[in-house]
């Protein structure tokens, strides 16, 4: 494969579903590139058609029309058994993890390899190694119904990692999942991604899975894509409607609120993968200038500090303060800042 070539390319794909209430067009002239290595997020209201698109990739469901691409090759181009070769190198994850609820969590691992004509003891070896990888190495004879949610989602990862895949589409995987276990999946997700080099694709409707791990991000709405881009320019600078509403649910800060006030914040040492000021600046929904930062990253942890000015409402400026306060961040006003 050409090293500049997408992992996966959607040309101009239209999928309309018909029924008897007459046509339905989920998804309408979609153009999308993902490239190896990416954590790729898509994002959108609920019935804008992610999941339709997210089953047109691996092609459980086939477009009307368009191409997909898979590492350069057109999926109608195949025949069943090169499709189902493809479909093992794109696993997927679920909502509602869809496991075997019979099979024990090594036996659900296996299942995939037997499917594979992978020798039994072979599959059960890397399927050890895998629950392992996904810290469930104590709960190989455990049947889903005595796991959490969490738990069962790690069966999940680990079931779809068997087939070795080179992507891995998560529909949704953790909108069943509480806060703190949503937190631990994504971080087992980047932490695949780090180490197997795999490409992950993640549907969701929470910007704030997309803020914590994802490199790319499309935004799709109302069957067609509004805007595509690294999660830095678009939560920097969203370009559609669509997109402003989802970084900014309570409407556009006004720049002119921004004061003279400042604060210092010390950041020592808590995890560096926590993006504290982006999170801030969602949660206020408040535009903040970084006057000063000094920061280092050593290991896994944020050392140094940073100075913000505040905005001039008082009231949104106290919010400030005590939403990085709620952070465990060491915050401190100083007046009249002068860099
Ligand atoms: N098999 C089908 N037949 C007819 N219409 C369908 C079918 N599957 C989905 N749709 C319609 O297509 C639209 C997009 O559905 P899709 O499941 O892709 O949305 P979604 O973005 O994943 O939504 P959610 O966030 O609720 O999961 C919806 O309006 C849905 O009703
Ligand atoms: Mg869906």
């Amino acid at each position: 494969m050409n090293i500049s070539e997408p992992i996966i390319a959607l040309k101009n794909i239209t999928k309309i579903y018909e029924s008897d209430q007459g046509k339905f067009t989920a998804l309408s002239g979609v153009n999308l590139e993902i490239y190896k290595g990416e954590i790729y997020g898509i994002i959108g209201m609920s019935g804008a058609g992610k999941s339709t698109l997210v089953r047109c990739i691996n092609y459980l469901e086939r477009p009307t029309e368009g191409q997909v691409l898979f590492d350069g090759k057109s999926l109608a181009t195949l025949s069943d058994g090169q499709l189902r070769l493809a479909r093992q190198s794109m696993s997927m994850i679920f909502q509602q993890f869809n496991l075997l609820m019979q099979r024990t969590a090594l036996q659900n691992v296996c299942f995939p390899m037997e499917i594979a004509g992978i020798k039994k003891r072979e599959a059960k070896k890397r399927a050890k190694e895998l629950l392992e990888l996904v810290g469930l190495g104590d709960k190989l004879d455990a049947y889903p119904s005595q796991l959490s949610g969490g738990q069962k989602q790690r069966i999940a990862i680990a079931r779809a990692l068997a087939t070795n895949p080179k992507v891995l589409l998560c529909d949704e995987a953790t909108s069943a999942l509480d806060p703190s276990t949503t937190q631990a999946i994504l971080a087992l997700l980047k932490e695949i991604n780090e180490k197997l080099g795999i490409t992950i694709v993640i549907i969701t409707h929470e910007m704030k899975v997309v803020e914590q791990i994802c490199t790319h991000v499309a935004i799709i709405a109302e069957s067609k894509i509004a805007e595509v881009g690294t999660v830095k320019e678009v939560f920097t600078h969203p370009k559609s409607k669509v997109g402003e509403k989802l970084v900014y649910p309570n409407g556009i800060p006004d720049e002119k609120l921004i004061g003279k006030r400042c604060c210092r914040i010390v950041f020592d040492g808590t995890s560096a993968y926590d993006p504290a000021i982006a999170s801030m600046i969602l949660e206020c929904q408040v535009p903040v200038n970084i006057m000063y930062a000094d920061m280092k990253r050593v290991g896994d942890k944020a050392l140094g500090q940073m100075v913000i000015q505040l905005p001039e409402n008082e009231q949104l400026a106290n919010k400030v303060i005590q939403n990085l306060k709620d952070r465990q961040l060491v915050v401190e006003e100083v007046y009249d800042y002068v860099g």
